[in-house]
């Protein structure tokens, strides 16, 4: 039997053994690779018969699927296992925490030492397994689930998507840059890309069954490579060939990496994004040296250049951390300075957070808390400037906007994005949800646009 069909076995005993109506709550951090894997997890556990809740009180199972690139999610984890200690001691519920934080070795020793009520550690590299895990803990056995080595690639795991009109896909795994801050090479292993079938079949199910929109996910997507001549741009390509899907988004390509073939593949597409993320991290040559970035600040604007004259009419997003070791005032003005020259559509600001066993970590020249903050705050008020003021552009226009659903907020109101990723608002009747429709704007706010329909 191969794994998953192993795993398959696992859900079916799971399922018996379990009394009816179990229910499972879960909490997902980091980014959206993390909330695809969540999406499988559901999947794994509504097929051993639970069903979700969002009321911690009334679950049998909890789980967690953690983050750890800054330092602020294992705050936010621990925290929550504290209070979780009562409830379990009450309605003697399951606890699984998984994901990017169990890879590592401190974590795994804080929980066995301060939280041994948990029944379940997962790593990365060993999701599919979880209704085997889960299985042997609804018996009362403390499970750990860690491997160190790249996990395989498993086809074919149940899914539980979150949405029904825009879907995530992802399409490499794990990370080889190594910028000198970043833990996620350590907890998510060497790449590992998909082969190109298997996505071409997830995408075209998923337009089978509705879906407008798609978001190929991976830490450094434009570095995939299936077989020798087959890359990133060729994916992008085929994708484009799939009926049914309007909308193709990608998270995040490698300025390092970002080939004219891809900048082609964009330009040719008339449903992929002409809003591209391409993270900075500093506007600084010599802080991006020390990061291990492989560009300077020269060859970031020179692509932000080449792009905007072969493409047109393109906007870009970004992530920035401020209060990288060894960062000067004269370095965060050099970032200041490539965030008034790119003019971003959206800026994602991080201050740097040490994490255990990283390069930078190790460097002598932290930079003290306080500045950070203020570097940080002096980038906020920048990109926020900037954002009200490319808000403007927006009114009057007319968006073609994927309808998601009613507003959070006001329930009469429908909501979507913009091609540019921006959330619109507006009236309409819920018939339109999962439809791409025209949209024109009436006026613009800090984070969302409000709109009407146009007949
Ligand atoms: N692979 C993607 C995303 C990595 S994690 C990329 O390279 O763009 C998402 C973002 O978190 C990064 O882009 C970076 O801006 C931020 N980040 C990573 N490590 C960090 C750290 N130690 N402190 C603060 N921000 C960090
Ligand atoms: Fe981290 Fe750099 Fe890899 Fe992104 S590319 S995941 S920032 S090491
Ligand atoms: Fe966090 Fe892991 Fe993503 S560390 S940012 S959840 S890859």
């Amino acid at each position: 039997m191969n794994e998953i069909d192993i795993q398959k076995d696992y859900i079916n005993k799971t399922r018996d053994l379990i009394k009816k109506g179990q229910k499972y709550c879960i909490y997902t951090m980091g980014c959206s690779l993390n909330e695809n894997d969540s999406e499988k997890i559901c999947g794994m556990i509504e097929q051993c018969g639970y069903t979700k809740t969002s009321d911690l009180n009334e679950a049998n199972l909890v789980i967690f699927n953690t983050c750890c690139v800054r330092e602020n999610a294992e705050e936010k984890l621990f925290g929550k296992l504290g209070e979780l200690k009562e409830l379990k001691r009450k309605n003697n519920i399951i606890i699984a925490i998984g994901g990017c934080m169990m890879q590592e070795k401190h974590i795994q020793d804080k929980l066995n030492k301060s939280y041994p009520y948990v029944d379940i550690i997962f790593g990365t590299h060993t999701l599919h397994k979880l209704p085997e895990d889960l299985y042997n803990a609804i018996q009362n056995k403390k499970i750990k689930d860690v491997i160190d080595i790249d996990g395989e690639i498993y086809e074919g795991l149940p899914i539980k998507r979150e949405s029904l009109t825009k879907a995530y896909v992802t399409i490499m795994y794990g990370c080889n840059n190594f910028c000198s801050y970043c833990i996620v090479p350590y907890v998510r292993g060497r790449e590992r890309s998909r082969n190109k079938d298997d996505i071409l079949n997830e995408v075209k199910k998923l337009a089978d069954e509705g879906y407008k929109e798609i978001t190929l996910l991976g830490q450094n997507v434009n570095s995939y490579k299936c077989m020798e001549d087959y890359n990133f741009a060729n994916l992008l390509n085929d994708i484009d060939k799939i009926d049914g899907i309007e909308r193709i988004r990608f998270m995040s390509p490698h300025p390092k990496d970002f080939t004219d073939d891809v900048i082609d593949a964009i330009k040719n597409s008339n449903k992929i994004s002409k809003t591209i993320h391409l993270p900075l991290q500093s506007g600084s040559s010599n802080i991006l040296k020390k990061m291990n970035r492989k560009y300077t600040k020269e060859q970031y604007l020179e692509l932000v250049k080449k792009i905007k004259n072969k493409i047109g009419n393109v906007l870009f997003t970004t992530d920035i951390i401020v209060g990288f070791p060894e960062e000067t005032e004269k370095d965060f003005e050099d970032t200041l300075d490539v965030v008034k020259k790119v003019n971003f559509e959206q800026v994602f600001m991080f201050i740097y957070s040490r994490r255990k066993g990283t390069i930078a970590d190790k460097m002598e020249n932290q930079v003290e808390e306080k500045v950070k903050h203020e570097r940080f705050n002096r980038l906020k008020e920048l990109v926020e400037k900037q954002i009200a003021d490319n808000n403007k552009k927006y009114v009057n226009t007319i968006q073609y906007v994927l309808v998601e659903g009613t507003s959070k907020n006001n329930p009469k109101m429908l909501t979507g994005r913009t091609e540019s990723g921006k959330v619109i608002v507006f009236e309409g009747k819920t018939d339109n949800i999962g439809k791409m429709i025209n949209v024109k704007v009436i006026s613009e706010h800090m984070w969302y646009l409000k709109g009407e329909i146009i007949k």
